[in-house]
Parts: C-alpha cells; structure tokens; sequence
C-alpha cells in the first residue's frame, strides 16, 4: 500500500491519473519478445517489469527469493509433530512427486466443500498427517514451504479446473473481480483488464496475473503471499481488504489463475 496516497486529494489525484489513461490501447503497443513469459495476448508481471527487477529474477544466485525457498525444502525434510513424520517421509523427493501441484491449485476440496489454495493444503497436511501445528499465514515457514512447493512446478503452464463442484465457486470469483468496490468505486478489471500498459501514479499497470506468487517485492524486501497483493490492491482503492485465507480471496485465486492459464509457473517471481 503506497503511505504517500492519502487524503481526498491525493485520492483525487490517483482518480484523475488513471482517467488520463483510460483507453489506452494495450495491445501491440510493446512489440518485444518476452519469450515463455508471453502466451498469445496473456503476459506476465515479469514483461512489465524493468530489466533490472528481470535481471535479479533471472539469476537464482542473486533472486533473494530462494532464501525463503531454502526455508520451504529444510521444512519438507523436517521432521515435526506427534506423528514423527516429515513431509519427505511420506513424498520423498519434491521435484517427483509435487512436480505440477502448484499448478493446478486452488482445488475443490470435497471434505471443506470448498475450494482450498495451496498454503492452506500444506497446513492440512501438518494437521491431519504430521499431527504438527498448522503454520501462521505470510509466516516465514508458510511463505517457504508454498515457494518451494510450487517451484517444483516451475515453467509449467497454470492448469486450474473451473468446472464440476468448483464452477460455483469459480463464479463468485470471477464477480469479485468484476466488482466495484472501495472509495475510488473500481474493480480489479479497472485496472487489470482495461488498462494493463498505463501508469497508475509512479505504478505501471501489469495484467495482474498471479502465476509467480508467493513472489519476493522489492518494496516489501520480502516475499508475500497473494492474498498479501490482493489486500494491498484493496486497499489502493481505499476498500477493506479481507483476512489471509479468507473464502473471498480463495475463490477470488481461482478466477485470477484462470485467467491466466497457460501461463509459466514462475514461483518465485521478483516485482517492484
Ligand atoms: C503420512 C504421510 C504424509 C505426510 C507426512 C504428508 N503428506 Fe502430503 N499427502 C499424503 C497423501 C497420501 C496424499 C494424497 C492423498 C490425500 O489427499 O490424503 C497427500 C497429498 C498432498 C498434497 C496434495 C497433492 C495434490 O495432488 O493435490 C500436497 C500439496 C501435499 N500432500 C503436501 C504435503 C506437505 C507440504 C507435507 C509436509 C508439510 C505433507 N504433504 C505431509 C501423505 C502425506
Ligand atoms: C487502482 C488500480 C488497481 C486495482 C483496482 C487493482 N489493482 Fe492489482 N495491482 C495494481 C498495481 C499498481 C499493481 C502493481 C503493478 C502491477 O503489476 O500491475 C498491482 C498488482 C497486482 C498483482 C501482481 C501482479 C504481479 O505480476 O506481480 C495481482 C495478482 C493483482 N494486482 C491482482 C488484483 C486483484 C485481484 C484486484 C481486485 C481485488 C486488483 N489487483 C485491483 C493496481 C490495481
């Protein structure tokens, strides 16, 4: 959340900055080649990203993303709980056996009867397998175990279902995201259909997908989870963002990855 938008004129500001945008054409206006980060007219936040934030991405030595990953692998192998049990006790080697998990999630889950993102898969797993405690969301061990979990699908292209018992749920996501909502009245499709390309303020407005996620922020000089940017995206419209895990934000997931699908894995990306 930018601290420097505050105030019904600085809000007004941001109202008329995106108005002067409004409109503009997108397509064909980067005639670059981003490769794999590019499928037909959907392209990732890495292809609106500076060549520097790029560059420390490309370069596993230098991302400080896989700090957080190397947290999520020395977790996997640890063995916590009643059970005795380590996630490797059970899967062995990640690369095999979650090589395309993290792009397929979120899931229906027929015990919740709803649908279940991927932090909140590992936490069942802690509970119901390794009788250990669940993990805190945006914690360090949640954010490194989702990171390392889905980065044993990296590359793979983002392959959610919507239909069966998921399609209802797939549903209230795809209205929340056509929902006007907050004191600026807009919705993610405001900015992240209409004006991909345009500057909101000092930010260039990306199409808003979430295939790289949890993904390391300059900014936050952290890695954060993507419920973590859909409250900041909430809030940037001045509307109360709803809680980490929060039914909204799951089924909110779902619609997001779908309008991504075909898209890299790109766990973990690096954004400003
Ligand atoms: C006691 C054995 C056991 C342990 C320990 C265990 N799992 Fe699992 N896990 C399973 C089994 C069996 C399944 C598939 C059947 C099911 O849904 O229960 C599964 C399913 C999963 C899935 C869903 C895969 C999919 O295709 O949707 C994920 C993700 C997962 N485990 C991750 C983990 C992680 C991360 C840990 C450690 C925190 C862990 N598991 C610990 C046995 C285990
Ligand atoms: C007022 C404009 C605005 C609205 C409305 C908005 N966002 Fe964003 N969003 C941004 C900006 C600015 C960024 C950072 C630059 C970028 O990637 O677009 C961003 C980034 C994102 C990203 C990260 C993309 C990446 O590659 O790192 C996702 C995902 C996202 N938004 C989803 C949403 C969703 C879902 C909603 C609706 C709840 C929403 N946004 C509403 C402005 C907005």
């Amino acid at each position: 959340m930018r601290k420097s938008i505050q105030g019904i004129g600085a809000l007004a500001a941001l109202a008329v900055a995106f108005s002067a945008f409004a409109g503009t054409a997108f397509a064909g206006k980067d005639k670059m080649n981003f490769g794999k980060y590019q499928v037909g007219e959907l392209r990732t936040g890495y292809t609106f990203s500076t060549p520097e934030t790029r560059a420390i991405q490309d370069d596993d030595f230098e991302n400080p993303a896989f700090l957080w990953v190397d947290v999520g692998e020395a977790l996997w192998n640890k063995k916590e709980g009643k059970a005795g049990k380590s996630c490797a006790s059970c899967h062995k080697n990640a690369s095999a056996s979650m090589r395309g998990v993290g792009a397929r999630y979120p899931v229906f889950n027929k015990k919740l009867g709803k649908l279940q993102n991927l932090e909140q898969r590992i936490n069942q797993e802690r509970v119901e397998k390794m009788q250990a405690k669940p993990l805190k969301y945006e914690s360090k061990e949640l954010l490194g175990l989702t990171m390392f979990v889905r980065n044993q699908s990296k590359d793979m292209p983002i392959n959610v279902s919507i239909d069966g018992p998921a399609a209802p749920f797939f549903e209230k996501g795809k209205k929340f995201y056509f929902q006007r909502r907050g004191q600026l009245d807009m919705a993610c499709a405001n900015c992240h259909v209409d004006n991909p390309g345009g500057m909101i303020r000092a930010n260039l407005l990306s199409q808003g997908q979430s295939n790289g996620f949890p993904l390391y922020r300059l900014k936050w000089q952290k890695p954060g989870s993507l419920h973590r940017r859909f409250r900041g995206c909430n809030k940037q419209v001045r509307a109360k963002p709803y809680s980490y895990g929060a039914d909204e934000y799951v089924n909110l997931e779902l619609y997001v990855a779908w309008r991504g699908q075909g898209l890299p894995v790109e766990t973990p990306a690096v954004r400003m």
